[in-house]
């Protein structure tokens, strides 16, 4: 937003000139040597004479007519209910004019409206009534300015759309019969500084504030002569204070002993519910609103990238505020707009040290003034905004609570949320309470309005029980396909062949029955993708070939036998992070996601192991791995794969062991015999949701709170190395085993058929 510029003009000048040396005002930052009764009630003054009476008169305080208001009102469109409620306060004789300034669209109905008003009251009413639409897209505050040009009174009063209802006696005597001196006065006020963000109402001295919100009375003459072109309230204090010397953009009123005090309401979020009683329920005080121009500028940054959300309640926004924050922290432009029906808006909103600008949908048109290619809307899937052409990410109400995982997300992963496309597929047989364990946990997961797609493959023995189970599912967030061997396959085909990529964007998280996943499975793999595979590193991490959301707790492939495993031991002693995630060439067969390059490749890999071109069924490609051993097992070829091309899966580290899945090693193809030892040895405790806001490990809880950039890499063993390494390790096994002449490094990536050595 540009600064307004300042120009100042000379009359300004000499009225300030003239009315410094009469009434010896300093007119330096609160220093104000005048009384709050000499400044608030001595006689009106007619600010148009002024200079000519400074010049030849010691008396300022005279009355030399009757000083004329204009009174300008903002209605919005539910503001027509209380049309006769706002004007009843301007039957006064000195109300010259009353400006309505109302959106476009409901310019007809306030006329009719005024009309009636004014026939069936016999009125007492002596003013000039006019109607100024305006466009919605306008800045309030800009227009308020703008009508200031079909004014020839000497005050203009600006109000809200409730006229004085909220305002004391006092006050709205002051607002009706302003007196000489030249700043914007009104009871509402708000002082900035770096570390200050205040209300102010009447209190019992005048106090100087950064800007005035309505209603406030100024002098017209005064205000046309400053110049600028504020876009809020907040600007034209700013222009005040730096045009008049004062260091303050206006004053408010003090309070008469009489009155009682005003509370807050207008400010306070705490207790707004007076007015607007769907944001009455934040309960955070931490929150502090303020009410500046009901409505604010059109939107037309053609920023790299901008952000727009909208909300339909301040709660919701407060949900949302730790990602706003993140990326405004970062510099992000983001726009915050809230669909509300209530007539109120406020416009800023404070969470510790990050402060959230808000406006009204009304005020802003979101289809234009936005180069959509670079264009985030983030809103919510019960509301039906979208900007064409935009990225527009729809997120469950219900699932606002739990974005927070979102801060870590740059401006690039933001813009290619909807490019991953996830499949699950789901491995089962005959285990009817481990599915239904697992169909359950993944309909637990938490979505954030992506669609995501389901397979599930039924073994040719699958039991009546598991076909049940399967019968009664229901997939709320995608498409649900169901499959039924007739020829009994074996796990290796049943893995394998259920899932197949269709783009370079098709992910598969395939499980087996007996695998259960943490509600927040989904955000994990999301939020690695867009790490990994998109943003700033599209084609950075080829080797990546999936994303494990099970935790490491025991490595199988010692030659001789299992070992625990502890991740954060190894990186300890290494000087990593305890906790970070880490890079590992074991596939993970407890719930991971693959990769659709690799998968493909490992497709072909196997057709051709399987045809024995190259070398026998039982050719042991990867020495001194316990994988050797197994016969049945994908995985022993998905190793073989990994090993000669360096390959490595992404892995969660968080503390204790948490994952994102779990497995009850229940007995099956693979496990013959469930002892306590061996389910130990592997099932993890699953990350849960907080419930009532209370602090528990979370996906974030990450080395700096992100997905580090270069992730430790292990080998097979479990042994820290480098993709460097790896890649020469198995460059030349392949060498070896193979006999090939064309170096794997240069042969083109993802190709089983010349990493096999067939041309
Ligand atoms: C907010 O409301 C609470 C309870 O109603 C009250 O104790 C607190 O003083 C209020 N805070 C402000 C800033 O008004
Ligand atoms: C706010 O809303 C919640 C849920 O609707 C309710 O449980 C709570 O009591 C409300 N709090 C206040 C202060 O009204
Ligand atoms: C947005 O991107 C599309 C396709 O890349 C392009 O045709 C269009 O001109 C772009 N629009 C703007 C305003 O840059
Ligand atoms: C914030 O900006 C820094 C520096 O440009 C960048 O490295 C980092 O990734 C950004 N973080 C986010 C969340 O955008
Ligand atoms: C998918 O990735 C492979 C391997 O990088 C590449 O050869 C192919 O062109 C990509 N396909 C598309 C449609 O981009
Ligand atoms: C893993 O090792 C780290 C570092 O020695 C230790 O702090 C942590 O408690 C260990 N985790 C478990 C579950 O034993
Ligand atoms: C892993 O690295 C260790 C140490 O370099 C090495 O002894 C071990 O053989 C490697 N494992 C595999 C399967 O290559």
């Amino acid at each position: 937003m540009n600064h307004p510029s300042l120009h100042c003009c000379l009359v300004t000048l000499s009225i300030l000139v003239a009315f410094s040396l009469l009434i010896s005002i300093t007119l330096e930052s609160r220093r104000l040597l005048l009384s709050a009764t000499q400044i608030f009630s001595g006689p009106p003054i007619n600010v148009n004479t002024q200079v000519q009476v400074a010049s030849r008169s010691e008396n300022v305080f005279s009355t030399l007519s009757q000083p004329t208001l204009a009174v300008v009102i903002p209605l919005n469109s539910y503001g027509l209910s209380d049309l006769r409620n706002a004007l009843s306060f301007f039957g006064s004789p000195s109300v010259r004019q009353v400006l309505l300034l109302c959106p476009e669209s409901i310019s007809l109905e306030v006329e009719h409206s005024l009309r009636d008003l004014i026939l069936s009251e016999k009125s007492s009413h002596h003013a000039v009534y006019s109607i100024i639409p305006r466009r919605n897209s306008d800045s309030l505050v800009a227009a308020v300015f703008e009508s200031l040009s079909s004014s020839n009174s000497d005050w203009i009063l600006v109000t809200d759309e409730r006229g004085l209802e909220d305002i004391d006696p006092t006050s709205q005597e002051l607002l009706l019969h302003p007196t000489s001196l030249v700043y914007p006065k009104g009871p509402r006020g708000i002082r900035l500084s770096s570390t200050e963000f205040l209300c102010l109402s009447p209190s019992s001295s005048i106090q100087t504030a950064s800007y005035l919100v309505p209603p406030f009375v100024m002098p017209t003459n005064v205000v046309r002569g400053l110049g600028g072109n504020p876009q809020t309230w907040q600007e034209f204090g700013e222009i005040v204070s730096k045009c008049m010397f004062g260091e303050f953009g206006g004053l408010v009123f003090p309070l008469h002993d009489s009155d009682t005090r005003e509370n807050q309401d207008w400010c306070n979020l705490n207790d707004s519910g007076a007015r607007s009683s769907h944001i009455s329920n934040i309960s955070s005080n931490e929150i502090l609103v303020e009410d500046i121009g009901r409505d604010q500028p059109v939107l037309s940054e053609r920023l790299t990238n901008v952000f727009i959300t909208i909300f339909s309640t301040l709660e919701e926004l407060r949900l949302f505020a730790p990602v706003i924050c993140s990326l405004q922290s970062n510099g992000t432009k983001v726009h915050n707009l809230l669909d509300t029906r209530s007539g109120l808006s406020y416009d800023r909103m404070r969470t510790g040290s990050c402060v959230l600008e808000f406006k009204s949908l009304m005020s802003v048109d979101i289809h234009s003034g936005f180069d959509p290619n670079s264009t985030v809307l983030i809103t919510l899937a019960e509301m039906d905004h979208r900007i064409h052409g935009a990225t527009n990410i729809h997120i469950s109400r219900k699932d606002l609570p739990y974005c927070s995982w979102m801060a870590s997300l740059t401006e690039a992963e933001w813009r290619d949320w909807h490019r991953p496309r996830l499949t699950i597929s789901v491995i089962t047989k005959d285990r009817p309470s481990s599915l239904a364990r697992l169909l359950s946990s993944i309909s637990s997961g938490l979505f954030f309005g992506d669609s995501i797609d389901m397979r599930i493959h039924l073994e040719q023995s699958a039991d009546y029980e598991t076909t049940q189970v399967v019968k009664r599912f229901s997939w709320r967030h995608g498409s649900l396909f169901v499959h039924h061997r007739i020829i009994h396959g074996g796990l290796l085909p049943a893995v394998v062949e259920s899932w197949y990529p269709h783009t370079n964007d098709s992910y598969g998280l395939l499980l087996e029955d007996d695998v259960e996943l943490s509600p927040l499975f989904y955000p994990w793999i999301k939020m690695s993708l867009l790490r990994y595979r998109y943003g700033e590193s599209i084609g950075k991490y080829p080797n990546l070939f999936g994303i494990s959301l099970y935790q490491q707790k025991s490595i199988e492939l010692h030659p001789d036998g299992r070992r625990s495993f502890n991740a954060s031991h190894i990186f300890l002693e290494n000087d990593i992070p305890k906790f970070s995630p880490y890079f590992s060439q074991i596939p993970c067969s407890w719930g991971a996601v693959y990769f659709p390059e690799h998968w493909s490749e490992f497709h072909d890999y196997l057709a051709i192991r399987f045809s024995e071109i190259t070398f026998k069924l039982d050719n042991i490609v990867v020495p001194d791995v316990r994988s050797n051993r197994w016969t049945k097992s994908w995985k022993k070829f998905f190793i073989e794969l990994v090993f000669l091309r360096a390959y490595v899966m992404l892995y969660p580290n968080f503390p204790d062991y948490i994952s994102l899945s779990t497995n009850h090693l229940e007995v099956g193809s693979h496990v013959k015999l469930r002892t306590k030892a061996k389910q130990e040895a592997f099932s993890v405790p699953l990350m849960q949701l907080p419930v009532n806001g209370k602090q528990i490990l979370q996906i974030l809880d990450l080395p700096g709170g992100t997905l580090p950039v270069a992730p430790p890499v292990l080998n097979l063993t479990g042994f820290l190395s480098t993709i460097d390494a790896l890649t020469a390790v198995g460059a030349s096994r392949r060498t070896e085993m193979l006999k090939c002449d064309m170096d794997v490094r240069s042969s083109p990536p993802f190709d089983a058929r010349t990493l096999l050595c067939l041309s």
